[in-house]
This record gives structure tokens, sequence and C-alpha cells, in this order.
């Protein structure tokens, strides 16, 4: 079995230790559309003709888009911001200026200067603790320094990035806004921040109880009306909300990458899967 591709970011959540056995699950349709992008690891382990990719995260959609517009020029920007950078000095000063507050106030700074914060965004993720992405309320990256050996540069991830990215739309969304562009072909894949995980924080706002159980309903309305199959995975927390509704529940063991704890014994996972209608 070819083993799967890894993504250029590091992300809480990422579905390549799992692509396996999630693949079987996921919707048969031309385009996919994925919600909770995150990492993109689905994106990157499927072979779907098109892709609509959404997340929340105005940072990380903005990175994706960099990726690409930009010819090589963007991997060479990339790559020197890891030379002699892998210090606790270097990491507070770029996280500063990633934080700058300029840059969320100005339209003009931020759009001359959104090139190089992109840039960091990947330094960021690389060097900073376990590859967490996390913001305070005011929106600031408040992540550690990682600490880590030698940052890995992931520079055939990034190629391998540009050249899938050329078939799907990359777009910051709320979930809701991404579901309401959903097309009759096409197939959803949903991953939002696990339910009871406690791990919500990946944007300023989190994912309460009351967002799992409008989402699971949007779905089921989504497969009602139009038909789509549909598969989201979520914590074992979650297989009430999606039993109840019709969803057929599938679970399965999954390494864990990101403990707080430090627990990294395999973890149980949910995926609910409803059919399409043909
Ligand atoms: C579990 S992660 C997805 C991981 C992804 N499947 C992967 O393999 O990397 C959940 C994602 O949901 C995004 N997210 C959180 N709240 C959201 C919202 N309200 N709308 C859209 N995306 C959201 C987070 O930014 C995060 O990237």
């Amino acid at each position: 079995m070819a083993k799967p591709i890894k993504t250029i970011l590091k992300w809480a959540g990422s579905k390549v230790r799992i692509i396996e056995q999630l693949r079987p699950h996921l919707p048969k349709s031309k385009r996919l559309v994925e919600p909770f992008a995150g990492s993109c690891a689905v994106m990157m382990n499927t072979d779907y003709e098109q892709y609509l990719i959404a997340d929340v995260n105005q940072d990380l959609i903005c990175f994706y888009n960099h990726i690409k517009d930009n010819d090589n020029g963007f991997i060479s920007t990339l790559k020197q911001l890891f030379i002699d950078a892998n210090n606790k000095t270097v990491f507070i000063k770029r996280r500063n200026d990633f934080n700058c507050d300029l840059w969320h106030s100005d339209p003009f700074l931020m759009l001359c200067i959104a090139y190089y914060r992109s840039s960091l965004f990947l330094y960021l993720n690389r060097h900073c603790y376990n590859g967490l992405c996390r913001y305070n309320s005011k929106g600031g990256f408040n992540v550690p320094f990682g600490r880590h050996k030698k940052p890995y540069f992931p520079e055939n991830e990034i190629v391998a990035f540009a050249d899938k990215a050329r078939n799907a739309d990359i777009t910051c969304l709320e979930w809701q806004d991404t579901l309401s562009l959903v097309d009759f072909n096409d197939g959803v894949y949903c991953d939002p921040p696990y339910m009871g995980s406690g791990f919500t924080q990946y944007h300023t706002a989190g994912f309460s109880d009351a967002d799992h159980e409008a989402l699971a309903s949007a779905l089921k309305d989504i497969n009602d009306i139009q038909g789509n199959p549909i598969t989201v995975s979520n914590s074992p927390e979650a297989t009430e909300l999606y039993a109840d509704l019709g969803f057929t529940i599938h679970e399965i063991d999954a390494p864990r990458t990101i403990s707080a704890t430090g627990n990294r014994k395999p973890a149980k996972e949910i995926i609910a899967v409803l059919e399409g209608v043909k």
C-alpha cells in the first residue's frame, strides 16, 4: 500500500494517519467539498476531479492561496526563513511580526505584507510547540517556541500541493457559507473540531455542542433536499447525534498525534455516513 502523502503543515486532527480507514467511506462524486479543510490531508490523498476547500482560518487559506498563485519565488522565500532560525529569539520576533496590529488595521499594509505574513505562517507552524495553531482573544497567534531539533522544510509537500491546488477553489468561509455552495453532484466531507475534545480553539471562536447540532442537521437537510453523499469525522461523543439523524456510524482506532496530556494511545473516532441519492 502506498504511503499517505504528508501535508505541508502540522495540524491537530490531521487525517493523514487514518486516511486508509477513511477513504472507503468518502463520497463518490466529481467534486469534494471540504468545509473544515485544515491541513488538506484529504485533498492530498484523494483523486477527485475538483475540490472546494474551505476553512474559517484566514491565515491558513491565505497561505494556501499564496502557494497556489505564486511560482517558485514563494518557495524560496519560505525556505529562506528556515535558515539559522531555529531559536527562541528569532521565533518570538517573527511571532510578533506576524501578530503586528498594523496588518490587521490597515488594508493597504495588509495587502503589501500578506505575502511575508503567509511565509511566516509556515515558519511558525514548523517551529512552534507541537505544530499547534491557536490564537488569543485578540486574534494573536500565541503558541510557544517548540524546541525541535531540526524543523523540516516541506518542499516536496509544497510542490505537490501547488500541483493539486490547480483543481481546487480555496476559500476562507464559515462552514454554513461553504455548505451553501454545495452543488447537486458534489460530495461533502466534514471534519469539524471534535465534540467533547476540549480542543476547539483552532480559531478565536470555539465550536460548541450547539454548533455540532446545527452542522449535523444542516448536513441532513442537504442530503434530504439535494441528495448529496455526506461523510463526517468526529469523536464517539457525536455518535448519538449522527445516528439519530440516520447516519451510518463506523468506529475506527486513530493514532493520536497531539494530546495535551501527552497521551499517545490510539483514540476511538467515528465516521458518520449518509449515502447520496442517485
Ligand atoms: C479537525 S480540523 C480539520 C483537519 C483536517 N481534516 C486535516 O486533515 O488536517 C478542524 C478545522 O476546522 C476549522 N474550523 C473551526 N471552526 C470552523 C468554522 N466555524 N467554520 C469553518 N471551519 C472551522 C479549523 O480551523 C480546523 O482547521
